[in-house]
């Protein structure tokens, strides 16, 4: 079809018409919130470049999470500040570790919001790597024991899913393995399958004190550059037994969610980090941009792309602006 038979603005007229025509509706149901927890009481340190997001302590956590829930956003992802950090991760993996105590008191005060709970090992380590290390390697196998023992301790203290996050060849199995094994067969993983090696995460790496020591994170995340790698990784964590494939970071990477989308049938989600609310964040406020409508408008094209839910540090305002 061809002007002047065909006017696309026929059906862009008024707002009736283009609701009709969405093709894409975003919904509260899509939205996943990150947050950081850290020991003390009454704590609600300002995370400088996260504007709107605090390293928080037990009790104000469930504030924030009960308004996310009151809001109705289905989920949060929870990310753990340790008191002490060793060689080994131990506070990563211990019984009375921030997050498993967080996660006891989430699901006690709020039960029906789903908890997510980031399974690395990068904030516990003393060298800030995902991984334990030999020298200067990152060793894989030695972490994956590590990992399921993480994950298995997220599920003891009740967590309703884990997510792996560190980047390791076959923790997903492994993880899966701890879980059945003890129990925990009905806990699904959502994996962080296609994690790029990506500068977009420098804000949260000062929410979580997690920048590593020495190196960087090369060895373990993907290449930027790399797209059929990505579906490797897919499929590899699908045959491990992932339930929810991640892709991470969102928004420079819609075209690997849209081939990801293209080639497995579970569900997407994507990770908008924290660099990319950073800049919408610094933008508006220099009265550069709209924050409010980039905000939506890449949530958006975010679904759009393929993916099923979205973890933001938008989720609030999101859900606001849905309501
Ligand atoms: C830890 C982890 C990171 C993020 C989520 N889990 C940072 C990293 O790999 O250094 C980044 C999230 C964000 O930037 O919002 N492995």
């Amino acid at each position: 079809m061809l002007f002047p038979d065909y006017r696309p603005r026929r059906l862009r007229q008024n707002d009736a018409f283009r609701r009709m025509i969405r093709e894409t509706k975003l919904s509260v149901d899509d939205l996943i919130l990150p947050l950081f927890v850290n020991g003390g009481k009454g704590v609600k340190n300002p995370i400088p470049s996260m504007p709107g997001h605090y390293q928080l302590s037990i009790d104000n956590l469930v504030k924030t999470a009960k308004k996310a829930y009151e809001l109705g956003i289905p989920a949060v992802m929870l990310f753990g500040i340790p008191d002490k950090k060793d060689p080994l991760a131990t506070s990563a993996y211990a019984k009375d570790g921030i997050v498993q105590k967080a996660t006891k008191a989430l699901k006690d005060k709020i039960p029906e919001l789903i908890l997510i709970t980031d399974v690395c090992l990068c904030q516990y380590t003393d060298h800030g790597h995902c991984g334990i290390v030999e020298g200067q390697i990152i060793d894989n196998d030695a972490t994956l024991d590590l990992l399921a023992k993480t994950a298995l301790s997220h599920a003891k203290a009740n967590a309703d899913m884990v997510a792996p996050s560190d980047m390791m060849d076959g923790r997903v199995a492994e993880i899966r393995n701890a879980l059945d094994e003890n129990g925990f067969s009905n806990i699904p993983i959502m994996s962080y399958a296609v994690k790029y090696c990506s500068a977009f995460y420098g804000p949260f790496r000062q929410a979580a004190d997690s920048s590593p020591k020495f190196g960087d994170r090369r060895t373990y995340q993907m290449d930027p550059s790399n797209a059929l790698e990505a579906i490797r990784e897919v499929t590899m964590d699908i045959e491990e037994g992932a339930d929810i494939i991640m892709i991470k970071p969102a928004l420079p990477y819609l075209d690997i969610i849209c081939r990801v989308r293209e080639e497995i049938d579970l569900p997407i989600a994507a990770y908008n980090v924290s660099g990319e609310f950073a800049m919408v964040k610094a933008a508006d406020k220099m009265g550069w941009l709209d924050g409010k409508r980039v905000m939506m408008e890449s949530l958006t094209a975010i679904k759009r792309s393929g993916a099923d839910m979205i973890l933001t540090y938008f989720a609030i305002e999101a859900a606001k602006e849905l309501s």
